[in-house]
């Protein structure tokens, strides 16, 4: 039997339930998820996670495991030893016929996943044992293997992994989000003058949690030339939308002799390959996804698969949008930041696919940002997918010394403050671009879960850190 299990001692349900010839006694150990019993039998479907099905025990009056059987309830969490023989009901190929059942842990009754859908909202409250229950089984699943996926297409091409700090003075994307991270004691902090004196601090400045790796991978982008990011990074941001973490995953490469246009085939590449890996390797998952959430999920996923994306200039967008007759909340002209009904609206209802959005006007871009020679615009792009919104943030950085200088005066941040950044504008400046994609907004587009509290083990958002 093909096996990919690392113990000898007990083999995984997906093992068994893809036998091709039976091995005859078989030992598994897992978490029950119904128990059934009738005359003279109980059916108990064992789950170890391995994957979306369970596997069928059957245990028959006359077997020694008959009695511990019968008081198991679902919840409960045993090993069973037996022999897996060809299933004669309906829906999988192999059960197993149990002759000894050992019992880990008991679960009464009480355990709050009895058999029944129970929406999100509800097992959002119950985050320590929604993993026990299909959806989130899936889900979990994808976002490990979609991880692997990142970091294969990245290494396959040659880029290096860089580790950006949790803890950092900086705030790269400058829109004040930041979570402090300090010793000082907030009943009785240090003073001078009355304020605050941050340079007794642990750190001897003022540091908070990192938004973005951006500004430490571009150093390593200027030693190593093709780099990237992928890890946590924190956003105070007091928004309860069903697309915002104040805890998320961020993929960010970053990218030496690369422009706009590089950037943008570079994030076209990333996005296909994750899409098609998912379909080549979450099929099961996928199809439970398809089945409960999204009836148009795999197929959207194969068109975007095969389908190059579209890109539009921002001023284009937003002539677009004003020549349209749909009538949004926030109006449209230029200058302005795109709201989410106006990006959803361009790559759902203009486009039906992936859109970049490149060449924000400067004001409402970032400071690194390169400045194009219009004077008016920067060198931006978002990907803006259908229902999700914007799930990359990427530009050309701005590699010329001066007009960095000018901007970040510009944007009220003191360049003495980076001047470790700007060191790298000084010595063997060179053009460069790059992007951050969103890991849970991905995962949301992959699986259709529509918040994103759904598609991170733990949530954190505004007023919610439990677990
Ligand atoms: O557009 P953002 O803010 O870009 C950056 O942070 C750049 N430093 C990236 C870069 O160029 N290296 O964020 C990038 C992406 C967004 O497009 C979105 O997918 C995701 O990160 N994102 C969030 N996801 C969940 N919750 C939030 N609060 C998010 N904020 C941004
Ligand atoms: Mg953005």
């Amino acid at each position: 039997m093909q096996t990919t299990d690392w113990r000898q001692d007990r083999l995984r349900v997906k093992t068994l339930l893809q036998a091709e010839e039976s091995p005859g006694e078989v030992f598994v150990q897992g978490w029950l998820r119904t128990v059934r019993r009738s005359k003279g039998v109980n059916f108990l479907a064992l789950n170890d996670g391995s994957c979306m099905d369970s596997l069928q025990i059957v245990v028959e009056e006359g077997s020694p495991a008959f009695t511990t059987a019968a008081t198991l309830g679902t919840g409960a969490c045993v090993g069973v030893r037996g022999t897996l023989v060809a299933s004669p009901g309906e829906g999988q190929n192999w059960e197993v016929l149990a002759t000894q059942l050992v019992v880990y842990g008991e679960a009464s009754e009480s355990f709050p996943l009895q058999k029944k859908r129970h929406s999100f909202e509800y097992l959002r409250s119950i985050a320590h044992l929604r993993p026990r229950t299909n959806a989130f089984g899936a889900v979990f699943r994808v976002r490990s293997r979609i991880a692997h996926a990142v970091h294969s297409f990245f290494q396959e091409r040659g880029f290096v992994y860089v580790h950006t700090p949790i803890i950092t003075a900086n705030d790269c994307e400058g829109a004040g989000e930041m979570f402090r991270v300090t010793t000082l004691d907030p009943e009785n902090p240090p003073r001078v003058d009355g304020r605050i004196a941050w340079h007794e601090d642990f750190f001897g400045s003022k540091t908070g949690l990192t938004v973005s790796g951006q500004l430490q991978g571009e150093l390593f982008a200027t030693a190593f030339t093709d780099i990237y990011t992928f890890g946590p990074t924190f956003r105070a941001e007091n928004s309860n939308t069903s697309r915002h973490a104040s805890e998320f995953w961020m993929i960010e490469p970053e990218v030496a002799f690369a422009d706009l246009a590089d950037n943008c085939r570079l994030a076209e590449d990333f996005f296909r390959f994750m899409v098609t890996y998912a379909l080549e390797n979450c099929r099961d998952d996928l199809e439970f996804f398809n089945k409960f959430i999204d009836s148009s999920l795999i197929g959207r996923l194969e068109k975007v698969a095969a389908t190059a994306f579209q890109s539009m200039s921002y001023t284009e967008a937003v002539e677009r949008l004003q020549m349209s007759d749909q009538k949004f909340e926030f109006p449209v002209e230029w200058g302005c930041d795109l709201q989410s009904e106006h990006e959803r609206y361009l790559t759902e209802k203009i486009v039906d696919g992936p859109l970049f959005v490149t060449d924000y006007p400067e004001g409402i871009k970032a400071f690194y940002m390169r400045r194009n020679d219009d004077g008016r615009t920067v060198a931006a792009m978002d990907l803006l997918v259908p229902k999700v919104g914007e799930i990359i943030g990427g530009s050309q950085r701005e590699e010329r010394l001066e007009v960095l200088e000018h901007k970040m005066r510009a944007f009220d941040i003191h360049p003495d403050s980076m001047d470790w950044y700007l060191d790298t504008r000084r010595w063997g400046s060179c053009p460069h671009a790059g992007f951050g994609l969103g890991f849970e907004r991905f995962l949301m587009y992959i699986t259709g879960m529509e918040n994103v509290r759904d598609v991170i083990p733990f949530p954190r958002t505004p007023g919610n850190a439990r677990f």
